[in-house]
């Protein structure tokens, strides 16, 4: 197959949008489709320092490597969450992105949870009240809490994640079953600041994981190809596994699906903005300052604290 393009021979067909390129072509659309994302739902300018928050994988490598490439101006953060398993997780990835960021001289935060908590992810999983055996809720909340605190320390005026469309397809298709109306009204591409939660950007949001993978391996970006061990069997690696099914039967399905809700957005929340929960409904925490639905500690630091007390208890 020829690119559409150009002569050559093209290394990626795209179904969904009808359109195969060669390598030089694939990786210029990729940054014109990042620039026009970027710019389509006003993420961020050229004039605004950019926090990549990178987990060492493929999306998150690949966008810090595009928006370097498009001119932004950018810091990355890895958050060590200690996880180890049979790849040493989080070592392995934390040296993919160290290494990125040395070659490319960019400057790298890394937050370590032993450091700001006193144990690792799985520590503080097997120690909390929660769910034993699912640490990715309390991972999630970590990494929300540190990618927020390391942006407003550091006063960068936004930051990103390397969600692609098929993480946020997966989000859409378990919100909808269970209809979470809550997650639903705050899932966007782009949510804006509002005390002192920090602007927060998905750029990737439109591109297909085949899409973003392609683009590491063409621009020979090293990344980590293993998934975090606790993510096996996860209800999200499920449902992207239907809707590689509805793909394969109807190429774009996933694109459509996700174009089509952000589309019926105004209509299904017509009276509330994308920046949910709205001031009103927010309290700042008492012991680290960031916003919260809660009166008195913030979710985060009722975890740090009951962690830390059952540890003085052992
Ligand atoms: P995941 O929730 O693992 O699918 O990751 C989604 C996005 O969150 C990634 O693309 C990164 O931007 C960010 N992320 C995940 N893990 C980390 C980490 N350990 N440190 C910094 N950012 C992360
Ligand atoms: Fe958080 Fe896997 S990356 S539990
Ligand atoms: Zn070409
Ligand atoms: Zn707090």
């Amino acid at each position: 197959m020829k690119c559409r393009k150009c002569p050559s021979r093209a290394v990626i067909n795209m179904r969904q949008h009808k359109l195969a390129l060669c390598k030089d072509h694939y990786i210029q659309w990729i940054l014109d489709q990042t620039e026009k994302n970027i710019q389509k739902y006003k993420m961020f300018t050229k004039e605004e320092n950019i926090l990549v928050a990178v987990s060492g994988g493929k999306d998150s490598l690949a966008l810090w490597d595009v928006l370097d490439r498009l001119g932004y101006k950018t810091g990355g953060l890895y958050i060590h969450l200690g996880i180890s398993g049979e790849n040493d997780y989080s070592n392995q990835s934390m040296q993919f992105a160290t290494k990125f960021a040395n070659n490319r001289n960019l400057q790298l935060h890394i937050a370590n949870t032993v450091d700001m908590i006193g144990s690792t992810i799985p520590e503080i999983t097997s120690l909390s009240r929660r769910d034993k055996t699912k640490p990715c809720a309390i991972c999630g909340l970590v990494k929300r809490h540190t990618m927020n605190a390391i942006a407003n320390d550091f006063n960068y005026d936004v930051f990103v994640t390397g969600h692609n469309l098929d993480d946020e397809v997966a989000v859409l298709f378990n919100n909808t079953l269970n209809w979470q109306i809550d997650f639903l009204r705050r899932q966007s591409p782009v949510l804006h600041s509002k005390a002192g939660l920090q602007k927060k950007a998905k750029p990737f949001c439109r591109f297909y994981e085949r899409e973003t993978a392609a683009y590491a391996i063409l621009s020979e970006i090293e990344y980590i190809e293993d998934e975090c061990p606790f993510a096996v069997g996860s209800t999200t690696i499920h449902n992207k596994s239907i809707l590689n099914q509805l793909e394969h039967e109807h190429a774009g399905t996933k694109l459509s699906y996700y174009l089509k809700f952000l589309k019926a957005k105004p209509i299904l929340f017509p009276n509330i903005d994308e920046d949910f929960p709205s001031m009103d409904d927010l309290f700042v925490c008492s012991s680290c300052g960031q916003p919260s639905p809660k009166e008195g500690k913030c979710s985060y630091c009722r975890l740090v604290e009951e962690v830390q007390s059952k540890k003085l208890l052992r």
